[in-house]
C-alpha cells in the first residue's frame, strides 16, 4: 500500500515538472571475486534481465545502500561489503548484461558493486533480448540486404562477406565461449555453452520457460541396455533445446553427450558418462545423437545440433 502510494506521488511530480530527474546513477564499479559467502549478502533478485541501474534501483526499493551485479543476470544488495572480500581485476567484470548488451554485469563468481545513488520512481524491471537473433529474417535490418544474409548465393562467397565485415575485436572475441554482440553483423552475444547430457542446462526461465525436465543420469539410462530409451532421452532434450530457443530463451549449441570413458572411480564426472565400455558407449552416443537431431515432426528437419 505505501509502496504503491509513493509509486503515485513519483508520478504526479514527474508529470508537473517539465524535466523530472528520475533512476539511479551508476559510478564508480569495483569488482570483486564473489564465493559461497556473498560478498553482498543481504538480498538477491530473482534471476532474470539486469542492468546496473535497474538492480541500483531493485537495492534502493528495498532500502540498502550497495548493489552489485554478476554473471550477466544476478543483482545482489546490502548495506556492505563482507569485510574480507576480495579485490579482483576489473576486466573479470565484463560480462553483458542480459537486458543491454552494450553494460557489463560482473563475471562468473565476479560482482561488479557499485554505491546506490537513486532519485525519483523505481525503474522497472528490463526485458531481456531473445538469446538468438537472426538479422537475415528481419527485412527492417540494415543487414537484411547484405551479401551474406542473402540465401541464393554460393555459401563461400556469403562466408567472406561475413568474416570481411568482423572488426580485428570481434574476431578475436568470437574466438571464446563467451561472445559479446558482434555489431557489424547485428548479432546478440552468444555462448557456445549449453549442456545436455540430462537435460537442457544454461538456459533462461521465465514465465514463457519456467521450467526444465531433468532426465536420469546417462550412467543410469547407460545401465538400461535399451537402445529406444537412449533415443527417446536424447529426443525428449533436443525437443526442449529447440522450444526454448524458439522462446528466446536458449542457443543451440549443447555440449553432449559426453563419451570419454569412466575409468578413474575418483573421477566427478562419472554419472555424465555412459559407463567405462567402449562399446555400450558408442551405441549410447549414435541413439542419443539420433534422437536429440532429429525432428519428431518431420525428419527431414534437425531440431537440435550437438557440438
Ligand atoms: C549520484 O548521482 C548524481 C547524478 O544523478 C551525481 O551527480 C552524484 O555525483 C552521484 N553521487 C555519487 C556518490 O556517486
Ligand atoms: C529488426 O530490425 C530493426 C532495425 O534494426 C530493429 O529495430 C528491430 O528490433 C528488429 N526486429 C527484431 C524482431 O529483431
Ligand atoms: C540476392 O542475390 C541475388 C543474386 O546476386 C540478387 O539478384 C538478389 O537481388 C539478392 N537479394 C537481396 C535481398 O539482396
Ligand atoms: C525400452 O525403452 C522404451 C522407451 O523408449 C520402453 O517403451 C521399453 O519398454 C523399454 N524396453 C524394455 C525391455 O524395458
Amino acid at each position: 500500500m505505501l509502496y504503491s502510494h509513493s509509486l503515485c506521488i513519483a508520478t504526479i511530480v514527474a508529470s508537473l515538472l517539465p524535466v523530472a530527474r528520475s533512476g539511479c546513477t551508476v559510478s564508480n564499479i569495483k569488482c570483486y571475486v564473489d564465493d559461497d559467502q556473498r560478498v553482498l549478502a543481504a538480498k538477491q533478485a530473482q534471476d532474470g534481465a539486469v542492468t546496473q541501474e535497474w538492480c541500483a534501483s531493485y537495492c534502493h526499493v528495498n532500502n540498502y545502500k550497495v548493489a552489485g551485479v554478476e554473471a550477466g543476470d544476478q543483482c545482489f544488495c546490502a548495506d556492505k561489503l563482507r569485510d574480507d572480500a576480495r579485490a579482483a581485476s576489473a576486466g573479470d567484470c565484463s560480462e553483458t548484461c542480459s537486458a543491454d548488451p552494450d553494460e557489463a554485469c560482473g563475471g562468473q563468481w565476479r560482482i561488479g558493486v557499485f554505491e546506490v545513488n537513486c532519485s525519483g520512481a523505481p525503474i522497472p524491471r528490463p526485458k531481456s533480448p531473445p538469446y538468438l537473433n537472426n538479422p537475415c529474417q528481419n527485412a527492417s535490418s540494415p543487414q537484411f540486404s547484405l551479401p551474406w544474409c542473402n540465401s541464393t548465393l554460393p555459401i563461400d562467397d556469403r562466408v567472406r562477406d561475413m568474416v570481411s565485415r568482423l572488426t580485428l575485436a570481434e574476431k578475436i572475441d568470437a574466438l571464446d565461449t563467451t561472445q559479446k554482440s558482434l555489431k557489424s553483423l547485428g548479432l546478440n552475444p552468444y555462448n557456445w555453452w549449453s549442456e545436455g547430457t540430462h537435460g537442457i542446462s544454461h538456459v533462461r526461465n521465465d514465465e514463457t520457460t519456467p521450467y526444465e525436465t531433468n532426465t536420469a543420469f546417462p550412467i543410469t539410462t547407460a545401465m538400461s541396455f535399451n537402445r529406444s530409451l537412449w533415443k527417446a532421452t536424447g529426443s525428449l532434450i533436443g525437443r526442449e533445446a529447440r522450444a526454448f530457443m524458439n522462446a528466446g530463451n536458449a542457443w543451440s549449441t549443447y555440449w553432449a553427450p559426453v563419451i570419454n570413458l569412466a575409468r578413474e572411480p575418483r573421477w566427478g564426472r562419472n554419472i555424465e558418462t555412459p559407463g567405462e565400455d567402449p562399446y555400450l558407449t558408442g551405441e549410447y552416443a549414435t541413439a542419443f545423437v539420433t534422437g536429440f537431431e532429429t525432428s519428431e515432426d518431420d525428419p527431414k528437419y534437425i531440431q537440435a545440433r550437438r557440438v
